[in-house]
């Protein structure tokens, strides 16, 4: 079975595709990147449209495979901004009438799951999904992904993404700041808000604005808000660990990319006995191989669904979807 999938959430337009042994066969993405300022969710869905003919394209190439080898197509369902939902959505039910075959829709978080979980070859860790628009302590039990703890704001990325352009940077914001990091030295004191298994990021966000209107080093300041979110987010998932007597941890979207907290998590990690994994950096941020092999699965345990049930769900959070192929 060949699977492929369209990723169109929120800034990445891509395709992916998948076999069943989790081989990647083809991948190509596009992100849309605005000029100034955050994501307006019309511009990106326009680029979507835009590009994935084209990605559909390039990922077949890239495989090898003309559209009679594929058994499936899939999309990202939500959670999202409703105009890219509708503009992956569009695409995916369009390609599977002309072709003739089963349309699957997958939920955008247990995708970035799912890849991460397949790639490290842990059967059950705990996940620690670090994004854009979602910061969550997931695990599997009874039948879906539990949300054990998340942000009880806004995202680590929107909050790296908004520091970042507040200081006069534009989108995404995380790299530039992992960058400016490195370079930092100075531990300034700033906010450190965790709440149980729960974090929060805008009083973080405050602080750091106000130290850097006081004209505190952009370098200082990158790489002091990292040392406190991270330290915040490795807190919380070993609290995680510790409730559910786990010791394995799974990184798992865009902010995983970041070296500073992959090694923050992997030193916990490692101190309780376990070990922890982060999938390469193109398949951390968004992509169409995890939705492509996310609908695998779903397709595996009778996910499919007539295209008239395939409405875009942009609250459609982690623990709302039932997992039924673990
Ligand atoms: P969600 O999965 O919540 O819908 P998303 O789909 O917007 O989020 P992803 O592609 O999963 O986004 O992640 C994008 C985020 O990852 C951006 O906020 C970006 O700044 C951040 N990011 C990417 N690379 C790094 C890095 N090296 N360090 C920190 N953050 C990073
Ligand atoms: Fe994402």
């Amino acid at each position: 079975m060949i699977v492929l999938g369209i990723e169109s959430t929120a800034h990445t337009a891509s395709v992916g595709i998948v076999e069943e042994s989790s081989t990647i066969l083809g991948l190509a993405s596009d992100m849309y990147r605005p000029p100034s300022g955050g994501i307006h969710p019309r511009e990106a869905a326009n680029h979507h449209v835009d590009v994935l003919p084209r990605l559909v394209e390039e990922a077949l190439r890239e495989a090898s495979l003309t559209a009679s080898d594929l058994g499936a197509v899939s999309f990202a369902q939500g959670p999202g901004l409703g105009p890219c939902l509708r503009a992956g959505a569009t695409v995916a039910r369009m390609l599977a009438l002309t072709w003739d075959r089963p349309l699957v829709p997958v939920n955008h978080c247990v995708a970035h799951v799912e890849i991460a979980r397949v790639l490290s070859h842990l059967d059950d860790p705990m996940l620690l999904y670090a994004s854009g628009g979602n910061t969550q302590v997931v695990a599997h039990f009874s039948g879906r992904y539990r949300v054990l703890g998340e942000t009880l704001d806004i995202g680590i990325g929107n909050f790296l993404d908004k520091l970042w352009i507040a200081l006069g940077g534009t989108f995404p914001g995380g790299p530039a700041l992992e960058a400016a990091a490195l370079r930092g030295s100075e531990l300034l004191a700033l906010p450190y808000t965790v709440h149980g298994m729960d974090v929060a990021f805008s009083g973080l966000l405050t602080a750091a604005l106000a130290m850097a209107a006081r004209g505190a080093d952009r370098d200082d300041l990158a790489y002091s808000v990292e040392t406190t979110a991270y330290a915040m987010l490795t807190e919380i998932t070993e609290r995680a660990l510790a409730h559910r007597k786990m010791k394995d941890v799974v990184l798992g979207g865009g902010v995983a990319c970041n070296e500073r907290l992959r090694g923050m998590v992997r030193a916990m990690a490692e101190a309780r006995g376990g070990t922890s994994f982060a999938p390469p950096k193109r398949l951390c941020v968004d992509n169409g191989a995890m939705i492509a092999w996310t609908g695998l699965l779903g397709l595996q345990s009778g996910g499919s669904v007539p295209v008239e049930r395939t409405q875009v769900e942009p609250r459609q959070r982690t623990d709302l979807v039932t997992v039924p192929w673990r």
